[in-house]
């Protein structure tokens, strides 16, 4: 059993766990993800890893209560467990691997969207550490939505935006990057963009346009987590790849965001039934 040993309110509907898990603290690396269940019927969610500490064996997870058991997790508290906490799965991000002179020659900018500031996080984190400062714009629909900033401030060079204008660059993720590169004089060689879908296709768009190398990390449907039952099949430069284990990180030139976003809105009629259900059951006292 794995225990929760914190718990807070990032902003509505977003949750931040610290969780006890020892050996997944010890080998996690940027990029990655882990799988949790709740109880033995409880269904796989993947995760991607917000943080660890290898010191005191805990692994830190973000989340959005976005269907059934995503809204039964934000019920857990403080000394609940987790009956599975599976990983660290999928490939660890491709800087991990390349040779510390000539990443430090690269200039990196992390464009973290909603909820995937989460898994930015630890990127961003490992290059200041191994002496790489990147640049990361946060985007999020208005102030009260924007996650961890502070934190985020403390490893790397931050641009906020905010789709309403209430905090920092007024507009989308995209205007801004156009921004800092045509008009700020910025010069990338990659650009990593994580959170929905819809941002990371339109990130690509304009990085083609702009000749940028750019990542993206693919949160697809997943099931078992290990290559086996293909769920999560995306077709990356014409080839069929598992995120699991090929991933989650692609070339995001390479990724068919056509088929993964019609593939992700498979389940979305199944999800929202299965809600009505957890909520009725709740108002009758029948579920946590
Ligand atoms: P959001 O809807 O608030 O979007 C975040 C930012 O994306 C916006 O501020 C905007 O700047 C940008 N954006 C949105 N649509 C865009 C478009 N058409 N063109 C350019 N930029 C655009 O984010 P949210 O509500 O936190 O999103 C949650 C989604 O993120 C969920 O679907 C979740 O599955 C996904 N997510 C992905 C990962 C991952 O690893 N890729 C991790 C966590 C969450
Ligand atoms: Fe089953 Fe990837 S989740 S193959």
């Amino acid at each position: 059993m794995f225990k929760i040993v914190e718990k807070k309110t990032l902003a509505p509907q977003i949750y931040l766990m610290k969780v006890e898990a020892p050996r997944v603290a010890k080998a996690a690396k940027p990029g990655q993800f882990i799988i949790v269940r709740m109880d033995e019927k409880g269904e796989r969610i993947p995760l991607t890893i917000c943080d660890y500490d290898v010191q005191a064996g805990t692994v830190t997870i973000v989340f959005q209560t976005v269907g059934c058991s995503t809204r039964r997790m934000a019920n857990f508290e403080v000394g609940d467990c987790f009956q599975d906490f599976v990983g660290p799965l999928g490939q660890a991000s491709e800087f991990v691997h390349e040779d510390m002179d000539e990443l430090k020659k690269k200039k990196i900018i992390f464009i973290a969207g909603g909820v995937g500031s989460a898994p930015v996080y630890p990127q961003a984190k490992w290059l200041h550490e191994h002496g790489v400062e990147a640049d990361v714009i946060i985007g999020s629909k208005s102030k009260d939505y924007m996650i961890l900033e502070d934190e985020m401030k403390e490893v790397a060079n931050v641009y906020p935006a905010t789709d309403d204008g209430s905090y920092g660059y007024k507009g989308l993720v995209t205007n801004l990057l156009k921004d800092l590169v045509e008009n700020q004089g910025k010069k990338y060689d990659v650009v990593v963009a994580i959170g929905p879908m819809i941002m990371m296709k339109f990130v690509c768009k304009l990085t083609e346009e702009l000749g940028i190398k750019t990542i993206v990390s693919l949160n697809t449907i997943m099931v078992d987590g290990t290559g086996m039952c293909g769920a999560c099949r995306v077709t990356v430069n014409g080839e069929t790849r598992f995120a699991c284990v090929d991933g989650p990180e692609f070339d995001g030139h390479e990724v068919d965001f056509g088929e993964a976003m019609k593939r992700q809105g498979i389940y979305k009629a199944e999800e929202a039934k299965k809600i009505a259900q957890y909520e009725e059951n709740c108002n009758l006292g029948g579920d946590k």
